[in-house]
């Protein structure tokens, strides 16, 4: 029986509040797990950029992956890594880079999700390329966005097709605001979407492996507001959908983690927005949740490195479209879709796994979101986002709030 030492690698940016959470907390565990005849012992380390040869070694297990949809040599790093190393990241690099917002779409249309009607128009305007003209001149047909606008209906979003952040996103009320926000998008390419009018809810659905955690959100609240600290605000069956939902796109993409937002009208969940692998996980956006995504990132994390889990590093979707193909109802097939999630993220080892090994995580964050590391955390993320002098409100607001958390026994 051998002490084995499992590494886990952050590959981050502008990360700074979760991940010094992480630490302190693996410190705090100090896991000791016994597993296949030998003691696993963890260690974390933050990856560093730099020239790589495409042969040498990866000391780690497991990377948890911040940067793949912006930073590419690391992207490019790890997707070496994982041919030539089998080392296990989330999220799937090549879907990450691949499946933009518009896929997502396509796909879980073509699953039976009640995703609003969606078209994608050309760019207004582009990049010089010597080939433009003649492809554009031969083959670009003239078309008026405020006709796709009348054959959806009004009012409708127009965004770029590939999301997040809110970057570009109009909520268009008539023919003319079309054309105005088609003229104002320059080179992005646009969808024009129909909008969820009249919703009574608005659902943030954040899953981690097989975790999954649903917010009450509120998109006109200012940033630090956004998401909700409301608790039991949908039934229990909503709620299974919701997890459904999330953990059906996050299992067909490959994306570990990735929030997923849906819309109530009329009963019925409309999700509008669920290709996020890289979901906000500030302390300044997510706040009173904050200790669960910190969890949650240590229990998938810790699972994965410690049974060096496999690396889906292709996507197999049939299993997925076998059963849209059925005439099963979609709550049938969403059962059957969350079962194959269920398969993938091996919801009911993990589950044992955390029972076994993990069960102290809870009275340690309880223990840890008190002390002063803790609070320094908050701080920095808040020292770096907020004016100074906002710095000392803002970190009394998000700290109390993570209070209330622990006041209210840690849900
Ligand atoms: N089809 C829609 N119906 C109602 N509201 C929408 C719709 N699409 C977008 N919105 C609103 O616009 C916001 C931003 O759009 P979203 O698709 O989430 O873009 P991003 O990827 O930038 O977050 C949403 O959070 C929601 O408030
Ligand atoms: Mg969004």
């Amino acid at each position: 029986m051998a002490e084995v030492t499992r590494h886990i690698g952050l590959s981050l940016g502008a990360d700074i509040c979760w991940p010094l959470c992480f630490e302190h907390m693996m410190k705090r565990l100090d896991l000791s797990i016994p597993f296949e005849g030998d003691t696993l012992r963890f260690d974390v380390e933050r990856v560093t950029i730099e020239p790589f040869d495409l042969k040498q070694p990866v000391k780690y297990d497991v990377v948890v992956d911040r940067l793949t949809h912006w930073y590419h040599t690391s992207r490019e790093w790890i997707k070496k890594s994982i041919v030539m190393n089998d080392l296990y990241v989330f999220n799937n690099p090549w879907s990450v880079q691949s499946n933009e917002k518009h896929t997502s779409y396509a796909a879980m249309m073509q699953l039976g999700m009640p995703i609003p009607e969606t078209w994608m128009v050309p760019p207004k305007s582009y990049d010089p390329n010597p080939d433009l003209k003649p492809t554009l001149s031969r083959y670009a047909k003239l078309f008026d966005v405020a006709l796709i606008g009348k054959e959806i209906g009004y009012p409708m979003f127009m965004k770029p097709y590939d999301g997040g952040g809110w970057r570009a996103v109009t909520r268009v009320k008539n023919a003319e605001e079309a054309k105005k926000a088609y003229e104002d998008s320059g080179t992005s390419v646009m969808h024009v979407q129909a909008s969820v009018e009249g919703y009574d809810k608005f659902v943030r659905c954040i899953g981690f492996g097989p975790q999954t955690r649903c917010v009450l959100y509120n998109p006109d609240a200012p940033l630090h507001d956004r998401y909700t600290r409301e608790r039991n605000f949908i039934s229990q069956a909503d709620e299974e959908h919701l997890r459904k939902v999330t953990l059906t796109i996050n299992a067909f993409f490959g994306w570990e983690f990735n929030s997923c937002e849906s819309l109530r009208k009329n009963g019925v969940w409309h999700p509008i927005d669920f290709a996020n692998p890289c979901p906000d996980s500030q302390v300044t956006s997510v706040h009173y949740h904050f200790p669960w995504l910190v969890k949650a990132y240590l229990r998938w994390s810790i699972f994965c490195a410690a049974t060096k889990r496999k690396m889906r590093k292709t996507l197999d979707w049939e299993p997925f479209y076998l059963i849209a193909k059925t005439d099963m109802s979609y709550e049938e097939k969403l059962d059957a879709y969350a079962k194959i999630a269920d398969f993938r993220f091996e919801t009911a080892r993990f589950d044992e796994f955390c029972k076994n090994h993990l069960s102290h995580l809870d009275d340690v964050a309880n223990d840890f979101f008190v002390t002063t590391e803790a609070k320094d955390a908050v701080r920095q993320k808040v020292t770096a986002l907020f004016p100074a002098h906002e710095v000392e409100k803002f970190t009394e607001l998000f700290w109390g709030r993570i209070q209330d958390w622990r006041a209210q026994g840690c849900p």
